[in-house]
């Protein structure tokens, strides 16, 4: 079987960005999301660099069958993941008792869940190639999240649930890492019709710099990298304000 990277999310934003950062270092790579066209244009654009041209695969992650049938598919093409990044997620903007209840589950299907499996479903052929995990999470996961409830929630399980992976994967000689941006351009802003505070903006970073800063720390075995020095002292700063205060200061249905 030959290795790949699998990337999640890869038709957009930082999931395009981090696979543009996996093939400059030579990974061959699998990619994945809903959006074919755009998954094959990218992989386009790698070949035309002169990198293997990476494999496509337009699944929607948030059906129960979906791990399955990418792994099936890794199977009947002789892959096997290397290196496996969680990447795609979404958001959504609003109190959780007026928000779509299905697409909040929607949300924790794919945010959580397929990313669980995932983590899960290729364990030995990760050790085998003494590879890695990458799941990214957000600062979001260090604070709850009033006016986007569920996604706040989504986002601590992945980074609570990565921590304790790369504790418990260590001894298999795979390396786990949450990385954690703050605000980054993408569509993820309109997706989750969001809309960006002023504040939010000064510490905005570019899509391709947090895939590099989370490729760098998954590759030297880093637990949990936040994006960014701004975000580094905003999550230190969380530590030492109370957390009625914080809730109000997070509270974002007042923007919608
Ligand atoms: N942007 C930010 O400010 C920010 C901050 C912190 C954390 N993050 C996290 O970073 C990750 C990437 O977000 P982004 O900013 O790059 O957002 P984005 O530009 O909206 O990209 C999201 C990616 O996820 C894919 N996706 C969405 N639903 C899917 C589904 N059901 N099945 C398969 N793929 C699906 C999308 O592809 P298709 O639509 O083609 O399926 C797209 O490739 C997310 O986990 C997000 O929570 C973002």
């Amino acid at each position: 079987m030959t290795p790949v990277t699998l990337i999640t999310g890869a038709s957009a934003g930082i999931g395009g960005e981090l696979a543009r950062v996996f093939a400059a270092h030579g990974h061959a790579l699998v990619l994945v999301a809903r959006r074919e066209d755009r998954l094959n244009a990218l992989a386009d654009e790698i070949a035309a660099l002169g990198r293997p041209r990476p494999a496509v695969l337009a699944l929607d992650l948030e059906r129960r069958d979906a791990v399955a049938v990418l792994a099936a598919d890794l199977s009947a093409r002789g892959l096997e993941p290397d290196f496996v990044i969680n990447n795609a997620g979404f958001g959504l903007s609003g109190a959780a008792d007026v928000l779509d209840r299905n697409e909040q589950l929607g949300m924790i299907d794919l945010n959580v869940r397929a990313l669980t499996e995932l983590s899960l479903g290729f364990v030995d052929s990760l050790a085998r190639h003494r590879g890695g995990i990458l799941n990214v999470a957000s600062i979001a996961a260090f604070l709850p999240g009033p006016g986007m409830a569920v996604y706040y929630a989504s986002k601590a399980f992945v980074l609570s649930f990565s921590e304790a992976l790369h504790q418990e994967m260590s001894g298999r000689g795979i390396r786990v890492t949450a990385l954690c941006p703050g605000t980054v351009l993408t569509e993820f802003q309109a997706r989750s019709g969001m809309e960006l505070p002023g504040i939010a903006k000064l510490f905005e970073i570019p899509a391709a710099r947090v895939a590099e800063i989370g490729y760098d720390a998954l590759m030297r075995g880093q637990r949990v990298a936040i994006a960014g020095l701004g975000n580094k002292i905003a999550v230190a700063l969380m530590h030492f304000v109370p957390n009625a205060l914080l809730l109000r200061v997070v509270d974002n249905r007042k923007r919608n």
